[in-house]
């Protein structure tokens, strides 16, 4: 094996832990991928089928993921050969090692465009309009691939320091002001003309809008949002001690993830229609929306610009913020093909990081330029991949490596957790409710797309 067990690394606390999955899981796709898609899909009806696939699928399968990862001490690959013999079962974290590739491919350039953002936003304050909206451009694949590349560099150099120093330490503060401006702009926005529109669609469901493809966008939002179903959570688990009790921990995360996602379509929903109140189009003649992909960058620059003086700190520290957050997700997201190049094919961290990390950036260079695609990389490896990834994982832990071994693990940490309610359920929801659910909305949504 490439590495003994010390030179793998440690959390340093429980709480840097917390964050540090946290930070893994609030990023863009909180601010960005939820917003987006509870408006293209309708409203608040999507959101509380939202809120069950977190609860009833994603709660269940990160507290899978964390034993799997801190029992085995292994990148996904490797986790999955020490808790099943059979041969597919390394497949499956193979399988997320690649998914984590080519979601990194796309979530840089949109990673990009946040950080243009910043440079939009203080452009546009400092008196110059053009310089300004070049930054803003989402279609200008070389100011695209600039970004990205940036960003990949930036999160090579994270990881390259490791786990716990770094990652922690700048959660630590990111997190709380994230939170802090969400909830400023969201009462700013609450007092603008329209806004009462966007809070009614909001939070009035529409529950006769719930259809397949509703529900196969909310399952992969869910896994996306909460970094499962690739192995996210199997590695960060893999660095976390015995002491840690994994139940707790990824209550604490899956809140975390879900609230500031809340706030988030608190604050874009409403916007969108105070934009359409002075005249920004955000639907077409049939009702659709133009373009969700670029939703968040059309809609909230606008506001700014319309806030004065403060729209500058206010347009620059969230687009800072979001940045941030979206770094913290990035790291995670590299990790995972890092740490399986450390473990099984006996390279450096150094050189594991900047090999991945170089085949992602010429990925995302290519995204840059046809950002069309960002939508099919999502169809297939957040949407589809993930929730597949998601259900093998299940497939393995219980029927496999067995709840039982899976709660002995989560023992360390929760003492005596053999004897109480949650042990049941939990194997419950492993073995059969979360496989089903996830089953079935795969059955219906291919039944759906051949008739
Ligand atoms: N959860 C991250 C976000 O919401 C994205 C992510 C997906 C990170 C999968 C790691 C693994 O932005």
């Amino acid at each position: 094996m490439a590495t003994s067990e010390k030179s793998r690394g440690n959390w340093n606390s429980k709480l840097g832990f917390i964050l540090a999955a946290a930070g893994s899981a609030v990023g863009l796709g909180n601010i960005w991928g939820f917003p987006s898609q509870v408006a293209d899909n309708g409203g608040a009806a999507f959101i509380v089928i939202y809120l069950l696939c977190c609860l009833i699928i994603g709660l269940p399968v990160m507290i899978a993921e964390l034993a799997v990862g801190r029992y085995s001490k292994k990148n996904p690959v490797g986790a999955f050969r020490s808790v099943s013999s059979s041969w597919f079962a390394p497949l499956i974290g193979f399988w997320g090692v690649i998914c984590g590739v080519m979601i990194l491919s796309f979530y840089l350039v949109v990673a990009g465009w946040t950080a243009g953002y910043v440079f939009e936003e203080i452009f546009f304050f400092m008196g110059y309009p053009e310089l300004a909206s070049w930054f803003g451009q989402l279609d200008n694949g070389l100011k695209n691939a600039i970004f990205s590349v940036l960003f990949m560099l930036a999160t090579i150099a994270i990881i390259t320091g490791g786990v716990s120093n770094g990652i922690e330490k700048a959660t630590k503060l990111l997190m709380p002001l994230l939170i802090f401006i969400l909830g400023m702009m969201i009462l700013y926005v609450l007092t603008l003309e329209g806004s009462a529109e966007g809070v009614r669609v909001y939070l009035r469901p529409d529950f006769s809008s719930i259809n397949t493809d509703l529900v196969f966008s909310a399952m992969g939002q869910a896994f996306f949002s909460l970094s499962l179903g690739m192995g996210a959570l199997i590695t960060y688990g893999s660095y976390l001690s015995k002491k840690q009790n994994l139940v707790e921990s990824a209550t604490y995360v899956t809140l975390a993830d879900v609230g500031i996602a809340f706030m988030a379509g608190f604050l874009i929903i409403p916007a969108m229609y105070v934009a359409q109140s002075s005249g920004v189009q955000i639907f077409d003649a049939d009702g659709n929306l133009f373009a969700s992909t670029t939703l968040v960058f059309n809609v909230l620059p606008e506001m700014f610009h319309n806030m004065g003086g403060i729209g500058l700190i206010a347009g620059v520290m969230f687009f800072v913020l979001l940045g941030m957050a979206a770094l913290t997700s990035t790291i995670s997201l590299l990790e995972v093909p890092v740490a399986y190049m450390i473990d099984e094919h006996n390279v450096s961290r150094k050189q594991a990081a900047w090999s991945i990390g170089g085949l992602i950036m010429f990925f995302a260079v290519i995204v840059s330029f046809y950002i069309g695609l960002i939508d099919l990389l999502v169809v297939i490896f957040n949407n589809i991949g993930l929730p597949l990834g998601g259900l093998m994982i299940c497939v393995v832990v219980g029927y496999l490596w067995k709840t039982e071994s899976a709660l002995k693990e989560i023992s360390h940490g929760f003492e005596n957790v053999e004897n109480t309610w949650f042990a049941p359920l939990w194997s419950f929801f492993i073995k059969v409710i979360c496989p089903l659910v996830i089953g079935l909305v795969f059955i219906s949504t291919i039944y759906n797309i051949f008739n």
